[in-house]
């Protein structure tokens, strides 16, 4: 069944889920294109917390809390840009990229700038895809997980790609809403017709018998088309097995190579490349797509051409940031090797969909009519999110019962 109402509503809750969930997990904050020269940053925010993650003059990715030494003033209020040092505007304490203090006018000689590092953040690449944990002990599983992943992302090269486009779309729903409408397609027949020129609307039934009439053609078509990926798959030595784990460790995760419909390239209207210069090293351009989702907060694609994306960020109890950001080669030439407006226009419109139903469960849910309602078979990866988020708030929170107890206690 679907939460009790103020898990989507109440502002104890979305502080709980500060406090228990993005406070405490890793998050998927950027990508390692986003920071492509030593001196780049960009800057989170979560809760109340600000996060500053840069490369460092060796080139690594570092992660350091946004508030000064001195008297904690908040260092770099944009949210990305490039910089030699990190230097705050209000004394100029000047800090190096890697977070040591360099420069403090007038403190007396006993002063010891080696006290007053920045506080780091820790932080991990996977492949390219960056996460940070904001708690002193991170869940340490991580390290199982990227050794599973990697070898799944790395033939994309993500950290060798470049950022085509970001965009942030505002939505008008709980970040809980946001990733429960991910991890479905239910929706997908009616709500996304842009998206299912390529994309199987059968995603979620594994259960032959629970296949709708209507949608037995397009599963029959969805398996003609995985035998033939999974032999090019195979060729190429590219992992495609799906793994599964999106509720049995604290670092959930799902990864699997799946078929796309058409030409079974990319998310374009016709399923062809939107950019000749491939993503990978193989020449073949019909991979269909690599996805992976990451609790609380990502999920992605990846097919030859591109890679997309997601992060979901809390913003208040019912509003949440969700950053799409395509990644194209590093040296693909928007309007000669790729057109833009083909290769993002897919996912804009279906973001924007997606936005929509969003705004309206958020709306429904607000009503003191609301009552939780049952998953379909379907969706399963909802019912794993909600089992992952209801543990991990028992875990960091000793509770023993089910998930009223925690409404009770929340308020
Ligand atoms: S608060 Fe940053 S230099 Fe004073
Ligand atoms: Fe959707």
């Amino acid at each position: 069944m679907s939460l009790a109402a103020p898990f989507y509503t109440s502002p104890e809750v979305f502080d709980l889920d500060i406090a228990e969930i993005f406070s405490k997990q890793w998050i998927f904050v950027a990508t390692e294109p986003e920071i492509a020269e030593p001196g780049d940053f960009v800057t989170v925010t979560l809760g109340r917390y600000s996060v500053i993650i840069a490369r460092d003059d060796d080139e690594q990715v570092q992660a350091y809390h946004n508030v000064c030494r001195h008297r904690g003033a908040r260092i770099l209020a944009e949210e990305s840009g490039s910089v030699g040092n990190i230097v705050c505007s209000y004394h100029q304490w000047t800090y190096g990229m890697d977070g040591k203090l360099l420069y403090a006018e007038g403190q007396s000689p006993t002063f010891d700038k080696s006290c007053f590092s920045l506080r780091s953040v820790n932080v991990r690449s996977i492949a390219g895809l960056i996460f940070i944990c904001l708690a002193d002990e991170p869940p340490a599983d991580i390290d199982d997980v990227a050794a599973i992943v990697a070898p799944y992302l790395e033939p994309h090269d993500l950290r060798k790609a470049k950022v085509a486009k970001q965009v942030d779309l505002v939505e008008h729903g709980n970040w809980k809403l946001t990733m429960e409408n991910n991890r479905e397609c239910y929706h997908c027949s009616v709500g996304h017709p842009e998206l299912l020129n390529t994309f199987f609307p059968t995603w979620g039934y594994s259960d032959s018998e629970a296949i709708p009439t209507r949608l037995r053609p397009i599963f029959d078509r969805f398996n003609a088309a995985m035998v033939e990926h999974k032999a090019v798959w195979d060729h190429y030595g590219l992992p495609h097995e799906r793994v599964a784990e999106l509720d049995t460790r604290p670092t959930g995760f799902h990864i699997e190579r799946e078929p796309m419909d058409l030409a079974g390239e990319s998310f374009t209207l016709d399923g062809t490349v939107a950019s000749t210069k491939l993503l990978t090293d193989m020449p073949v351009t019909r991979l269909g797509r690599l996805s992976m989702h990451a609790q609380p907060n990502l999920w992605l694609h990846i097919t030859s051409d591109h890679a997309i994306t997601f992060s979901v960020l809390p913003i208040g109890p019912d509003t949440c940031r969700v950053r799409t950001t395509w990644l194209v080669h590093e040296d693909a030439e928007e309007g000669v090797d790729y057109d833009l407006d083909r290769m993002t226009n897919v996912w804009e419109i279906t973001n924007q969909q997606d936005a929509n139903f969003v705004g309206l469960a958020q709306e429904g849910i607000s009503s003191p009519a609301y009552v939780p309602g049952p998953y379909a078979p379907s969706e399963f990866q909802v019912e794993a999110f909600i089992n992952w988020y209801i543990g991990r708030l028992r875990f960091h929170r000793g509770i023993p019962d089910d998930h009223l107890s925690v409404v009770q206690e929340a308020g």
